[in-house]
């Protein structure tokens, strides 16, 4: 696939995504961006330091005035201190209501410049230019923004869908081989909910393309995530605590692959999906770098999986895969938590 190709996204309020390979110079953003006098470009500093020449260069073909917040810490600046901190930019420079922000980073970012969108006079629009392996196949898209507050993952956000997104493949080329190979994590969700191998897909736009073609069909039909669009949090529940209970040094999508790993342990021993859907998991997480477990007690697992959005009273909601491509959510008491995670250890 060359060029740019563009996917619709069709949510109440639809957009476009431009996907490709260095294609941030050649997209034309002037449509959307009509009427904006300034933007609030929230930058993730390394990327700043990375890519400022080809950054400079896009912000200024914009016809609006950009403004730069760089953010040092990625996950531990996904908080309300630079909520603040952005409001405090925005308001002394007077941003009006025709104000748009920009996400420029990893899903850290794009969550954070989402969250700030739809607060500032309750809402400016929103462009994302992901920067990440987990940005720009999932994160950048769907209008879901988040911050972490009081030590639990994404307590706090609101819906706010992008006006556009430019997911150009030429940033995964400074990541480390680290940090991409655990970026995958959140790839290889979208493997076992297609049932196809789209991790394996080398022409990087077009893996992109392929995962937000089914995050877009998903956001489509449930926009505000109150069905199907919760199978998109397969290995969430359990990820997100192993996340927040390591202070954040298990990446996201490292933590993903570990809740993935727990749910399908657990769903083989319980005789709901095949031990080999498990096997398969680990081959390629282990292929990507995400190997073993982190070492958590259960009790404080199931503590942080109290605050898992999908929950209902004191049942749990739990996405598991009975096989490639085929997923539903299984009620679990939170009480029975621990025990859950026991048969999953156990049965690895
Ligand atoms: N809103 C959603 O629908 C959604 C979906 C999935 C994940 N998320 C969120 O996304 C976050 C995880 O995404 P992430 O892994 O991108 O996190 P991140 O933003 O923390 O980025 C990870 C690291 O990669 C670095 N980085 C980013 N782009 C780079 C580049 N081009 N070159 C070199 N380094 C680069 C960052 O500086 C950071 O250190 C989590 O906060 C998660 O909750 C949100």
């Amino acid at each position: 696939m060359g060029g740019i190709k563009t996917l619709h996204v069709n949510a109440r309020e639809p957009y476009d995504v431009f996907i490709g390979e260095d294609i941030l110079g050649e997209t034309s953003c002037f449509a959307c961006l009509e009427g904006v006098r300034d933007i609030l470009a929230v930058c993730d500093g390394r990327v700043l330091s990375l890519w400022g020449d080809a950054l400079e260069r896009f912000f200024s073909s914009l016809p609006s005035r950009v403004t730069v917040m760089t953010v040092d810490s990625a996950e531990n600046d996904k908080n309300m201190d630079s909520v603040m901190r952005a409001a405090e930019i925005m308001s002394s420079r007077g941003f009006s209501r025709d104000s748009c922000v920009m996400g420029v980073g990893g899903g850290a970012v794009t969550d954070l410049a989402g969250f700030i969108s739809d607060i500032y006079m309750r809402g400016v629009k929103l462009i994302n230019v992901p920067t990440s392996i987990i940005a720009m196949t999932d994160s950048s898209v769907g209008g879901k923004n988040a911050l972490d507050f009081g030590g639990k993952k994404n307590l706090l956000g609101t819906f706010r869908q992008p006006s556009m997104v430019i997911a150009d493949s030429m940033f995964l080329k400074t990541m480390s081989p680290a940090q991409l190979g655990e970026g995958y994590g959140e790839v290889i969700k979208y493997d076992i909910i297609s049932g196809r191998d789209i991790s394996l897909i080398q022409d990087l736009p077009r893996m992109i393309y392929e995962c937000l073609s089914l995050k877009a069909d998903f956001v489509a039909e449930d926009e505000f995530d109150r069905g199907r669009r919760n199978l998109l949090n397969f290995g969430h529940t359990f990820g997100h605590a192993y996340e927040a209970l390591s202070g954040y040094s298990i990446s996201h999508g490292a933590a993903v692959g570990y809740g993935m790993k727990t749910v399908c342990a657990w769903a083989a021993a319980e005789g709901i999906a095949p031990g080999s859907l498990y096997r398969d998991l680990v081959g390629k997480l282990d292929s990507r770098g995400i190997t073993g477990m982190p070492g958590m007690d259960d009790d404080d697992v199931a503590e942080l999986v109290r605050y898992d959005k999908k929950n209902s009273g004191e049942d749990v909601r739990l996405v598991v895969a009975k096989r490639p491509g085929e997923l539903e959510t299984v009620s679990i008491p939170l009480k029975d938590i621990p025990s859950v995670l026991g048969k999953a250890r156990s049965w690895m």
